[in-house]
C-alpha cells in the first residue's frame, strides 16, 4: 500500500513538474490579479504614479515617466522587476513587498516574452484571498521623504510631497509651510549659516529641481533646475560656497552657492547616485549608489579620487560624521558599513551583521556616538559607533524613509512612507511627540472602501 502511494505521488509529482515546466504563466489569470492587488491603487485611475499604469496589458507594457519598465524576454533588463526586488528605490508596492513566489512567477512571466492572454474581470479586492496583503492607502504618498534640523535645534524641516513643513522645537507647533515644489522633496539641508534652506527634489523622468528658501521668513529666493531626473541627495560644502545634488540620472552635480549655476557633472556612477556627503573637513564629497559603490571624489576640485566597493546590492543613503573623515553607508544588502576616508584610499571599518530588510538610511548623531539606521521592515535601530554594537530597536508600523537626531543628541526624527513623522527619545526609545500623524490603516480602508488593494488590518 506504501509503495502504491509513494508511486501514485511519485507520478502526480512529475504531472506537475512537467506541466510547470510546459505551461506559460498567464497573465490574464496570473499577472493582472497580482498588480490589480499590488499596484493598481498606485498606478491607475487618472492620475498613477510616475505615470506608470498597470491597470491593463497595454498601459503596463507602455511603460511610466521613465520610459518601458518590461523589457519581454529579460526581467534582468526590466526596470518593474528592479523595482519589486528593491534594487531600485523606493522598492515596489511602497509600503510592502511582493512575496517571493509572485516576484519569480513576474520574473518568470517576462522571460517568456510577456505576452497577453486577454484582460482579467476586474478584481473585487474583498473577495481576493490576497486583497490587502499590501498595504495601501489610497491619496497617501510617500511624503516624509526627509528631515532637517537647525544647528541651535529650534526647527525641524520635513520634506514631503510637494511642500516642506517646519516645525518649533520642542513644542512641534508648525511655524510654516513651504509650497509649490515640484514632486516629492527628497532631500533638505539648512546652510552652514543657518540662512538657508535648501529643498531638493523634481519629477521622476522629468528633472530635479532644488529650492532655496530663506529661514527667517519662509521668502523663496531661487528656484534651480538641472539633472535629468528627481534628485535623491543633496549636501553643502562645509564652507557654504558650494553644494552637491545627486540624481536617479546617475550623476552628481556640484553648485556654486552664490550664483546658484551648476559648475561641474560628476559622472562614473554607473546607476542612480541615492546619497552623497561632504565630510565636516571639507576634504572629500562621497555619494552612494545604486551601482552598490561609494565614490570620493576631492571635494575642492572635484577631481575622482577612488572607489569603495563591499556592498553587495544599491547604496541607499550616505552621510558623514559629524568631525572625523569617515562615513557610514546603508544598503539593500541590509547591512551598514562605516569607511574611513584618506588621500589614497579607504578602509572599511565596520559592517553591520545582515538586518531582516532593507535599510533605508543611516546617520550618526551629532555627538558621533551612535549610529541610527531606519529599514523598510519599519525598524529603527541605535548602534554603538565606537563597536558597532546594537543598542535599541524602535519598532514602527510602517517602513520607515528617514531618521536623524536633534543637535542636543537626546531625540531622534523618524520619517515614515506612509507620511507620518515621530519623535522618540535617544536614551529610552520612547515615542514622545507625533509631528504628523496619519490616519491609522483601519481608518483608510473604511473610508475608501471601493479602492482596489485597500488597506486591511495587518
Ligand atoms: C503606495 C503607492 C504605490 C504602490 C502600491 C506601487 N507604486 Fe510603483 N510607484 C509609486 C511612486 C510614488 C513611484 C515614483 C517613485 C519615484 O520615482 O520616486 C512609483 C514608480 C514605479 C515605477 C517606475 C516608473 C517610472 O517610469 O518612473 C515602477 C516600474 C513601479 N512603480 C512599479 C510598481 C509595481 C509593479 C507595483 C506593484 C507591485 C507598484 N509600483 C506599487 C507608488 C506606488
Amino acid at each position: 500500500m506504501r509503495i502504491v502511494l509513494s508511486l501514485v505521488l511519485s507520478a502526480f509529482c512529475m504531472v506537475a513538474l512537467a506541466q510547470s515546466k510546459s505551461a506559460p504563466v498567464s497573465y490574464r489569470k496570473q499577472i493582472a490579479p497580482i498588480l490589480a492587488t499590488s499596484c493598481n491603487a498606485c498606478h491607475g485611475g487618472a492620475t498613477p504614479q510616475s505615470r506608470l499604469t498597470t491597470a491593463t496589458y497595454a498601459a503596463l507594457m507602455a511603460g511610466g515617466a521613465r520610459g518601458k519598465a518590461i523589457v519581454p524576454g529579460s526581467p534582468d533588463k526590466s526596470s518593474l522587476i528592479a523595482y519589486i526586488e528593491g534594487r531600485k528605490q523606493p522598492r515596489m508596492p511602497i509600503g510592502g513587498a511582493l512575496k517571493p513566489a509572485e516576484i519569480a512567477l513576474i520574473r518568470r512571466w517576462i522571460s517568456e516574452g510577456a505576452k497577453t492572454d486577454g484582460e482579467a474581470a476586474p478584481v473585487d479586492p474583498s473577495k481576493s484571498p490576497d486583497a490587502g496583503s499590501i498595504r495601501v492607502r489610497p491619496d497617501i504618498l510617500p511624503q516624509a521623504a526627509s528631515l532637517a534640523w537647525s544647528k541651535d535645534g529650534k526647527l525641524l524641516a520635513v520634506g514631503t510631497y510637494r511642500e516642506v513643513k517646519l516645525f518649533e522645537m520642542p513644542t512641534g507647533k508648525l511655524q510654516r509651510t513651504l509650497s509649490g515644489h515640484a514632486d516629492v522633496v527628497r532631500a533638505i539641508a539648512f546652510s552652514p549659516d543657518g540662512a538657508t534652506l535648501a529643498a531638493a527634489g523634481g519629477v521622476p523622468g522629468v528633472g530635479g529641481e532644488i529650492r532655496l528658501w530663506n529661514v527667517a521668513d519662509g521668502t523663496l529666493k531661487k528656484t534651480l533646475t538641472g539633472h535629468a531626473d528627481c534628485i535623491y541627495g543633496f549636501g553643502w560644502r562645509p564652507d557654504g560656497k558650494q553644494f552637491a545634488t545627486c540624481s536617479y540620472d546617475k550623476t552628481v552635480k556640484i553648485w556654486d552657492a552664490a550664483k546658484g549655476e551648476s559648475i561641474a557633472d560628476l559622472k562614473d556612477h554607473a546607476d542612480a547616485v541615492y546619497g552623497l556627503a561632504y565630510t565636516a573637513s571639507g576634504k572629500y564629497l562621497a555619494t552612494g549608489s545604486g551601482d552598490r559603490s561609494i565614490r570620493v571624489w576631492d571635494a575642492q576640485t572635484g577631481k575622482r579620487l577612488y572607489t569603495l566597493a563591499g556592498h553587495t546590492e544599491m547604496v541607499t543613503s550616505l552621510a558623514a560624521h559629524p568631525t572625523a573623515d569617515q562615513i557610514v553607508t546603508c544598503s539593500a544588502d541590509k547591512t551598514w558599513r562605516v569607511w574611513n576616508l584618506r588621500p589614497d584610499g579607504g578602509d572599511a571599518v565596520r559592517t553591520s551583521p545582515a538586518q531582516p530588510d532593507v535599510l533605508t538610511d543611516a546617520r550618526y548623531s551629532p555627538d558621533g556616538k551612535w549610529v541610527i539606521t531606519s529599514s523598510n521592515d519599519g525598524t529603527v535601530k541605535v548602534w554603538d559607533a565606537s563597536n558597532g554594537n546594537e543598542v535599541r530597536k524602535i519598532a514602527n508600523p510602517d517602513a520607515i524613509l528617514a531618521v536623524l537626531v536633534d543637535p542636543a543628541n537626546q531625540s531622534v526624527a523618524i520619517g515614515g512612507y506612509d507620511g507620518s513623522v515621530i519623535l522618540c527619545k535617544l536614551a529610552d526609545g520612547a515615542k514622545s511627540a507625533a509631528l504628523i500623524s496619519v490616519p491609522s490603516r483601519a481608518a483608510a480602508a473604511a473610508s475608501a472602501p471601493n479602492t482596489a488593494g485597500a488597506a486591511r488590518n495587518k
